[in-house]
């Protein structure tokens, strides 16, 4: 069944939660907190423009950061309602709290098309633990729930699953935003049947954060490239050495069972056939968490298959770059998750950068539709300059590897049917 869209919405003169994720990244500068990255801003633009123009009265909920039910000075939303008033040129009020009174008074003296930010909802610990009551008072101001919060929506929480289950039991709707229908497509529909061949590529630290969407993609795709410390745990179940490398030696043998299924199926397979390696060395400094800081040092191209006791594997090689870089230049269809190596330091974001140039060319010049699976590799596209070129770039991060392992996203089940 169909699901309600904000489109679909009857909303003049009606009082519209919305749910947003504006959990963006903020900075401390000169006692003041700055947005470092206001993409998940923007992008819930369309939907709060479409709400103003068929005359809502919008109520903004979101969380900011994980102040574990404790009201936290530096992830307050108050800077966050001047950024948005600017980028939506209106007013935005605020009020410092998300339920109550206070809440009730300014949300009950709203005008059509008028909007107001209320504060961090996990400044209570009955956001996080879905307390059915205090979903009762987020409900309370609303007449109708509108969920644009994509990247929060794995998250079974009053704000994002509560709090339409009150509303829809009063009979009122429940729609998706116009940002959590654009994920739903590109991370969805497009990649059920995508145009062929449909080339995935994988990074990051884990096997076990991805072997879910590894083996639900080896039933889709044509190509599966592998990069980031994950490629450690198969070259070592493959035999390989390893030397200094992160890797989960407990899980050699679910990546042998992926090797043999993409056998089967199939499916092209690539692992690394080169590596950039560094020595790590401990040195006297301490992290945040208290741990000895570990400097990477005498990087070098290693054009063997195997690493040598002293080194560690920190990012793809030039050949396995270009191997990667032919693959997606055949690609009609590209998925891209997690970097190929430590991209935060420059000596280390080769790899990366390479796969950022073959996914913007295939799109660019082949025409290939390319969709980026949120997180690390959305800060490596748009670090390389090359953002505006992909096809879509998710704002989810956990949300969009829980739905692409086929999850069924708590804050999607939400939504009324049409
Ligand atoms: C995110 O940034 O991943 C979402 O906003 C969810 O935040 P969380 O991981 O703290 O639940
Ligand atoms: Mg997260």
């Amino acid at each position: 069944m169909p699901k309600l869209s904000v489109r679909d919405l009857d909303a003049r003169g009606k009082r519209v939660l919305v749910r947003v994720d504006y959990n963006v990244p903020l900075e401390e500068k000169d006692g003041q907190m700055v947005v470092t990255d206001s993409t998940r801003i923007k992008e819930t633009l369309p939907t709060l423009e479409l709400l103003v123009s068929k005359g809502a009265r919008i109520i903004l909920a979101a969380h900011l950061g994980r102040p574990k039910g404790q009201r936290e000075a530096t992830m307050s939303l108050r800077p966050i309602a001047i950024m948005l008033a600017e980028m939506i040129s209106r007013p935005v009020a605020f009020v410092d709290d998300c339920v109550g009174e206070k809440v009730e008074k300014t949300a009950g003296a709203l005008k059509d098309g008028d909007i107001l930010l209320l504060e961090n909802t996990r400044f209570y610990p009955e956001e996080e633990s879905n307390d059915p009551s205090f979903a009762g008072k987020l409900a309370k101001i609303a007449d109708a729930y509108v969920n644009d919060a994509f990247g929060a929506a794995h998250r079974a929480h009053a704000s994002t699953e509560g709090v339409a289950r009150v509303v829809a039991a009063r009979g009122g709707q429940c729609a998706a935003g116009l940002l959590m229908e654009r994920e739903l497509k590109f991370l969805g529909e497009e990649l059920d049947s995508p145009v062929r061949p449909f080339v995935v590529i994988l990074g990051g630290a884990k096997v076990s954060d991805k072997i879910k969407v590894i083996d639900r993609l080896l039933d889709k795709a044509d190509t599966i490239l592998i990069g980031g410390a994950m490629a450690y745990t198969f070259k070592l179940a493959q035999g390989f050495k390893i030397g200094k490398s992160l890797v989960e030696p407990d899980k050699t043998s679910v990546a042998l069972e992926a090797l043999a299924k993409s056998g089967k199926r199939g499916v092209k397979f690539l692992l690394p056939t080169d590596n950039v390696v560094a020595t790590p060395v401990k040195t006297d400094k301490l992290n945040k968490k208290g741990k000895p800081i570990i400097d990477l040092t005498n990087p070098r191209i290693n054009a063997e298959a195997n690493i040598s006791d002293a080194e560690e594997g920190v990012d793809i090689g030039p050949a396995t770059a270009a191997a990667y870089a032919a693959e997606l230049a055949k690609a009609k269809t590209i998925l891209w998750n997690g970097p190929m190596g430590i991209f935060e330091d420059k000596r280390f974001a080769e790899g990366t950068n390479a796969v950022a140039r073959a996914v913007a060319d295939a799109t660019r010049q082949n025409g290939a539709k390319s969709i980026i699976g949120g997180g690390d590799s959305v800060k490596a596209l748009n670090k390389a300059g090359l953002g505006d070129t992909v096809t879509f770039m998710s704002t989810g991060g956990g949300a969009s590897l829980e739905f692409l392992e086929g999850a069924v996203l708590p804050g999607v089940a939400a939504f009324s049917d049409k």
